[in-house]
Formats: C-alpha cells, structure tokens, sequence
C-alpha cells in the first residue's frame, strides 16, 4: 500500500517477495524513491521564489543610471528577475560590429537595429545564451569575451561579437534586446 511519500507501508514490503533478492531490490527502489520525493520538495519552495505570477513581471520595469559605465565597460543589471547586460562600447568596438557584413549573418541584424538613435555605443541585452539559457561571460572586468569581443558562453561554446550578435557555437540568435528607452541621457527604462 503506498502512503503520501509513495512509498510502501511495511506489510507490502513483506509481501513483495518471500525470497531474500526481491526483498532486497523492493527496499533499494523505496529509498531511492524516498530521497527523489525529498529533493522535489526542497526544490519547490526555490522555484516557486523565482517565479512571481505573470502579472507582475508583465508589468515590472528596470531604471538604470549608466553615466557610469565606461566606453569598454558593462554592468549587470536585473530585468524581470533575469540578467541584463548594459555596455557602453568603444569606438573600436562599433567600428569592428559595423565591419560586419551582415548577410553573413545567422541572425542578421546591424547594429543600429540593435541599439536606439544616438547612442550606438549603448548595448542592452539580456544576459541569456540563445542556446540553452546560460549566463554568457564577458560583461565584468576580466571575464572571457570569447572570439569576436563580445560575450562568451562557456557551457556549449557560443560566441557573440560586440553587437551581441551570434557568431559562432551553437546558439541559433543573437542576444536579446528587451524593449527599453531612455528617460533621459544618462537613465534607461527597460521594460
Ligand atoms: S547555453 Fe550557451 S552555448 Fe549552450
């Protein structure tokens, strides 16, 4: 008989077999069984921090103030629970990403189509590899900024250029650009 946990009361597990082998086996499947039901519930309460109800993200927006990042710097920033790259390239930079013939492109897009009128130098993406979701290195100082200057995901080997366009590894998009604009010449609201 299985109880809450979905595991076998202790009259079942004598009934599972009157030789030693299948006893054993049943005892070996139940505490497997048992450590699985605990894992899922210390995973629950985490999940369910991270997923606030749709509404509430739908209507939630980031302000970043990014008079302070440096032709060459990024920062992190937060967007919807999620990370968001702000970086203020060089002119080296957008030179390299505007040399680009974008046909050549997987997902091609220049990148003015990237960045807002006027402030070409001012690169905001999410912070997710297009591939699998992970977290892309190159936006702090000294991390890998992988082949073509951009950003650099380590788990499968995807590469972005300083447009944070997809130029190499698996990953089938760019970085995303969420929708955002600026308050003024040093804020952005993203969102
Ligand atoms: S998740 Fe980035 S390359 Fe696979």
């Amino acid at each position: 008989m299985a109880d809450t946990t979905g595991t076998m009361a202790p009259e079942a597990t004598a009934e599972a077999g009157d030789d030693g082998v299948r006893r054993r086996d049943f005892i070996h499947i139940a505490a497997v069984s048992a450590a699985g039901v605990g894992a899922a519930a210390t995973l629950l309460p985490l999940v369910s921090q991270m997923s606030p109800s749709a509404d509430v993200l739908a209507a939630s927006t980031t302000e970043v103030d990014v008079s302070a990042i440096e032709p060459g710097q990024a920062i992190k920033a937060v967007f919807r629970k999620q990370p968001l790259f702000v970086r203020r390239l060089t002119q080296v930079e957008i030179d390299e990403a505007n040399a680009v013939d974008v046909a050549t492109l997987r997902d091609p897009e220049t990148l003015a189509q990237r960045t807002k009128e006027g402030h070409a130098d001012m690169l905001v993406t999410m912070g997710i590899c297009t591939h699998l979701g992970c977290v892309p290195l190159g936006a702090a100082e000294g991390e890998n900024k992988g082949e073509y200057g951009g950003y650099f995901c380590p788990c499968h080997g995807s590469h972005y250029d300083t447009a944070a366009r997809i130029r190499k590894g698996p990953a089938p998009k760019n970085l995303v650009v969420p929708d955002y604009e600026f308050t003024s010449d040093s804020v952005i609201r993203v969102g």
